[in-house]
């Protein structure tokens, strides 16, 4: 999709379709007032009828006009203008461009506009939902793919003209944020069979390949050993799929800061011999969300050629039951040099993650935040809305909870600290991979804080963001617009 400007009298924009806001109360103002007026009252004798969209999520589609430069309108419900905000706009564009699929034109322009927001952040949240929108995951389908939609190009109407140059970064902005997100949908949304630790490798080679100023270097299991990653390593005991430990190294801005970003990749996670229950347990092919939200934030910040210093490490592995496999009781050392017992072989995220955040002291990060699929307990804390987070840092986490605001990709603070720490007591290594189940995913942030000492570290568990179940089961993007505005707020 092509995205575009364009301003002027609203009754003179040539276009295939213009997509107007219609308000609960029928105010009839800004660019849908001038082509009211253009089109002898079209809109108000509309209304009249009866016939406009009431509630969110409705539409109605006028195949026609007259005097008037759009050849056709999509009138869209925005409910209550004076709670219009950016999240109900957001999902406004999604309902408008799902329904211009359906509509012979090639191109349409956006004229709604939420309350209070300036014109990059219109223009970046409206290319974002556009291309959300417009997502589809066939790429594994030998038949029905659905048709290619028509529509190709989607303007921002501006009132004034002289927000054009802001409105088009934020087009930019979105565009990266957009493509970032669907990368990460996309490894996320392929099988365990298909997106193999070997293949995120591959990819991330591929990204850095691409890249200017970004080196990959994907490190082996005997690398690993040597570096004595052995809580990472026991993860992958039991399976035939090699574990990659995946680094992306991207330097936008040489003496400047560095922020490592570490995601949880395991590829299938079946709970080893810990088994899981079988009811969902195909949704554990997303728990390398982690990993997808890190690498799709790359590809971002690859698009933006942002001017920043960003690593990103990803450890990958599957997490199997076999022969080989570890057992609960279990002792296996860290590369950190503390020793964990494995009471529960499917708290494997933070086992991989530990070694990794170790390993990622080497490049003297100024902030380190991982991301992960970490705990059904998140899920259970805060739903599927908000992503959970940890640190050990105020002003990290501050900095990481307004990013997610400003990106409509929230998060919210859980607490951390000794008293939950207190459950990983162990009497046979340092400590335990697992506490009791209640406040389970701030015990496994605890399990973290013990390797980031010392660092400006913060923990996004992505458990229940990363991916939707259900009918509309897929993966997210999410927390890749949290993270790149992050970046772009701290580069
Ligand atoms: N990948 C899961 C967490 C998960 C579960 C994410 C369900 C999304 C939905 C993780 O590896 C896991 O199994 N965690 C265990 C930890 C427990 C054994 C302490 C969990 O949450 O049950
Ligand atoms: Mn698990
Ligand atoms: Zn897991």
């Amino acid at each position: 999709m092509e995205f575009f400007t364009r301003s002027g009298d609203a009754a003179r924009v040539k276009t295939g379709c213009a997509v107007l806001g219609v308000f609960e109360k029928g105010q009839i103002a800004g660019p849908t007032g001038e082509i009211d007026a253009a089109s002898d009252g079209l809109i108000a004798r509309l209304r009249r009828a009866g016939d406009l969209p009431k509630r969110p999520g409705e539409v109605l589609l006028v195949p026609e006009t007259n005097g008037i430069g759009a050849r056709r309108l999509l009138l869209v419900a925005c409910g209550k203008a004076s709670s219009f905000d950016m999240k109900a706009f957001r999902k406004a564009i999604v309902t408008s461009v799902r329904s211009l699929r359906r509509v012979g034109t090639t191109d349409a322009v956006v004229m709604l506009a939420p309350a209070g927001a300036d014109e990059y952040n219109r223009a970046r949240h409206c290319v974002e939902a556009a291309t959300e929108a417009l997502y589809r995951f066939d790429e594994l389908k030998s038949a029905d793919k659905q048709p290619k939609p028509k529509l190709k190009r989607l303007g921002l109407y501006l009132a004034d003209g002289r927000a054009r140059s802001r409105a088009n970064r934020g087009i930019e902005h979105g565009q990266a944020i957009a493509a970032g997100a669907e990368v990460a949908k996309r490894l996320a949304n392929l099988p365990a069979n298909r997106c193999t630790p070997t293949y995120l490798a591959g990819f991330a080679r591929k990204l850095a390949a691409d890249t200017p100023k970004m080196k990959a270097d994907i490190l082996n299991e005997t690398q690993m050993k040597r570096l004595g990653m052995g809580t990472l390593l026991s993860v992958t005991a039991g399976t035939e799929e090699p574990a990659k430990l995946i680094v992306l190294n991207y330097r936008g801005n040489p003496g400047g800061k560095t922020t490592a970003l570490v995601g949880k990749g395991v590829t299938f996670d079946s709970g080893g011999v810990s088994l899981k229950p079988p009811p969902g347990m195909d949704e554990m092919k997303f728990d390398m969300g982690g990993a997808a939200g890190v690498i799709g934030t790359m590809a971002a910040v690859a698009r933006l050629r942002l001017a920043a210093n960003i690593v990103a490490v990803v450890p990958a592995c599957e997490n199997m039951p076999s022969g080989r496999a570890t057992r609960p009781g279990d002792v296996v050392k860290s590369m950190s040099g503390k020793t964990v017992e494995i009471l529960n072989t499917d708290a494997e995220g933070r086992l991989i993650l530990c070694d990794a955040l170790t390993y990622a002291r080497r490049f003297k990060p100024d902030a380190i935040i991982d991301v992960a699929t970490l705990t059904g307990a998140c899920v259970i804390a805060l739903g599927h809305h908000l992503t959970g987070l940890m640190s050990t840092s105020d002003k990290l986490a501050e900095s990481l909870l307004a990013a997610g605001e400003a990106a409509e990709d929230r998060a919210w603070r859980l607490p951390l600290g000794e008293d939950y720490d207190r459950g990983l007591k162990s009497n046979f290594a340092d400590f335990a991979n697992v506490g009791g189940r209640e406040g389970g995913a701030v015990v496994a942030g605890c399990f973290l804080a013990r390797f980031t000492e010392g660092m400006d570290w913060a923990h996004l568990d992505v458990a229940g963001t990363a991916w939707k179940s259900g009918t509309e089961k897929g993966a997210t993007g999410r927390p890749v617009p949290l993270l790149v505005q992050y970046l772009l707020d701290n580069a």
